[in-house]
């Protein structure tokens, strides 16, 4: 069985973290909001309680009945999560007590503590709290303070409970790696064995026992995401599997081509649509960002509900919606709030039962996956690219021509990064075709051609983004090839804008 860890979510930014950082320990977790423990779930070896935007001491603070959790599986409070144990307790938190925010040093009293096993007496961990413990119920153990906080850390006499005001999923917490290490494996004794070959084997089990002999349709992108979710479905039902690639004559240069053939060798059942004309012709004087982003979304869903109608027997819509999109699109009462990217509708319009194979995984698991699962590094590192693909990147009306400029201008680009070794060391890389012409001289002869703008940014996750100091000499010889390749380009420039203000997208 799969055992699990349990994060009840009370509204933390760092309850995401806290569940990365005990993946990293092997060891597979779920997030729930704070009022939705799985009870019947026979898998739990723990629960973490997350911290939360609210005072304990609010009328609206979350509530969550914490007795068939206490007592019964190992407990780790985090900030608001040990001030709710405590509260919930007879224990006092002081909106007016001591508030901490950054780094703090911790001294420890007790070296038994299996909490504490391998941390260093006065080792640095970051805080973040308006309110704090100012009195603990009669059953609960001081195990550490800091200067300003006297119940920085406490056990519960008696059971496997701990709270920690500190956050140690954070980096900034020096040994935070080791608390949060000491109870998944110390105290919830996992077995540590949540890998990507098993998951992989738990994944194709799974969807054998669901999907039976049924078929699925699923809509490839090129990306790692639908690529690993198609890999995954056909190790699970082979061809029972059909996955439909459509050029919408945005994609890259030469990508159509290159990407089927790439599935062809992984042994996936593709069908290549060009549907480029149908693009084209819904492209046709559309100049306006969004509504460039709605005709090129529609035009997908038309062609893919098209051509998946000539399937027989589809019963299934398969996509790659990976955790941070599952977890977006829950608020902590467990209300969606978003819903997913660029399929949206499709599930409903074709009414189809919808399988996510991803929907558990961060991006970076996604990626560990894929390796596991003999996807090229070429694959598993391709940079992220908009579903609306080049549409975005060519300001105003999209036509086949000015596509080919891009795509070929884009080409130089890219290829250039990976023949310096720098397209790993950026996050995000492409060129863009501006609305204008300006003057030039090529050889005697005046020329008003189109400008060319290099975009490459170093990010993270997109949210934010710092654009990348690539070397001159680089961006030299790229601009150089540019106007001496790309008929149609006689100006190259470089964007030097941040995220935020500026996008990473110019549309
Ligand atoms: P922005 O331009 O918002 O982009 O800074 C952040 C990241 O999201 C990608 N992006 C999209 N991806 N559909 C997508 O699948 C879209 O409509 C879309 N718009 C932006 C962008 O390439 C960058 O990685």
């Amino acid at each position: 069985m799969q055992e699990k860890i349990i994060i009840l979510d009370f509204g933390s930014q760092y309850t995401q973290l806290i569940a990365r950082r005990v993946r990293e320990l092997n060891t597979y977790c779920e997030i729930k909001p704070y009022n939705k423990f799985p009870h019947e779930d026979k898998g739990i070896i723990g629960v973490i309680l997350s911290g939360s935007p609210y005072s304990v001491n609010d009328p609206e603070a979350l509530q969550c009945d914490l007795s068939q959790i206490r007592g019964r599986y190992p407990l780790l409070g985090i900030c608001y999560g040990a001030q709710y144990l405590a509260h919930t307790n007879g224990g006092k938190v002081a909106s007016n007590g001591s508030r901490e925010y950054g780094k703090a040093e911790l001294v420890w009293h007790d070296d038994s503590d299996p909490l504490m096993h391998g941390v260093s007496d006065n080792s640095v961990v970051w805080m973040s709290h308006g309110d704090s413990i100012t009195h603990t119920p009669e059953s609960f153990v001081n195990v550490g303070s800091t200067a300003d906080v006297k119940n920085a850390a406490y056990r519960i006499d008696g059971e496997l409970t701990w709270g920690v005001q500190f956050h140690p999923e954070v980096y900034h917490s020096q040994d935070g790696k080791i608390v949060l290490s000491n109870f998944v494996t110390e105290i919830c004794h996992s077995r540590q064995d949540w890998t990507p070959a098993s998951f992989i084997e738990s994944t194709v089990n799974e969807l054998r026992a669901k999907l039976g002999d049924d078929k699925v349709v699923l809509a490839l992108s090129g990306g790692v995401d639908s690529t690993v979710a198609a890999v995954l479905l056909n190790k699970a039902i082979g061809k029972n599997l059909t996955c439909i690639f459509v050029d919408n004559g945005l994609l890259r240069y030469k990508e159509f081509e290159s990407v089927l053939a790439n599935y062809a060798d992984m042994g996936l059942n593709v069908l290549g649509i060009d549907a480029r004309d149908h693009f084209y012709e819904a492209l046709k004087g559309v100049t306006e960002p969004e509504k460039k982003r709605k005709v090129i979304g529609k035009g997908f869903i038309d062609i893919f509900d098209r051509e998946a109608h000539k399937l027989k027997d589809i019963k299934w819509l398969a996509q790659g919606t990976i955790y941070p999109d599952v977890i977006e699109s829950l608020s902590i009462t467990g209300m969606v709030i978003k819903s997913h990217h660029n399929v949206g509708g499709l599930p409903e319009k074709m009414n189809l039962k919808l399988v996510e194979p991803l929907r558990l995984l961060f991006k970076d698991e996604v990626r560990r996956v894929g390796r596991e699962l003999g996807i090229t590094p070429q694959l598993i590192g391709r940079h992220p690219f908009p579903g609306p693909g080049l549409g975005v990147r060519i300001l105003g009306e999209v036509t086949p021509e000015k596509v080919r400029i891009l795509q070929e201008a884009d080409h130089f680009f890219i290829q250039g990064l990976i023949d310096n070794n720098l397209y790993d060391q950026v996050w995000q890389a492409g060129a863009i075709l501006l609305p204008i012409r300006s003057v030039g001289v090529m050889g005697d002869e005046r020329t008003y051609e189109n400008v060319i703008a290099l975009r490459a940014v170093n990010s993270t996750d997109g949210m934010t983004a710092t654009w990348s100091h690539l070397p001159f000499d680089f961006l030299g010889s790229v601009s150089n090839e540019i106007i001496n390749k790309v008929r149609g380009v006689n100006r190259v420039v470089y964007d030097i804008s941040s995220k935020p203000p500026s996008t990473i997208e110019w549309e």
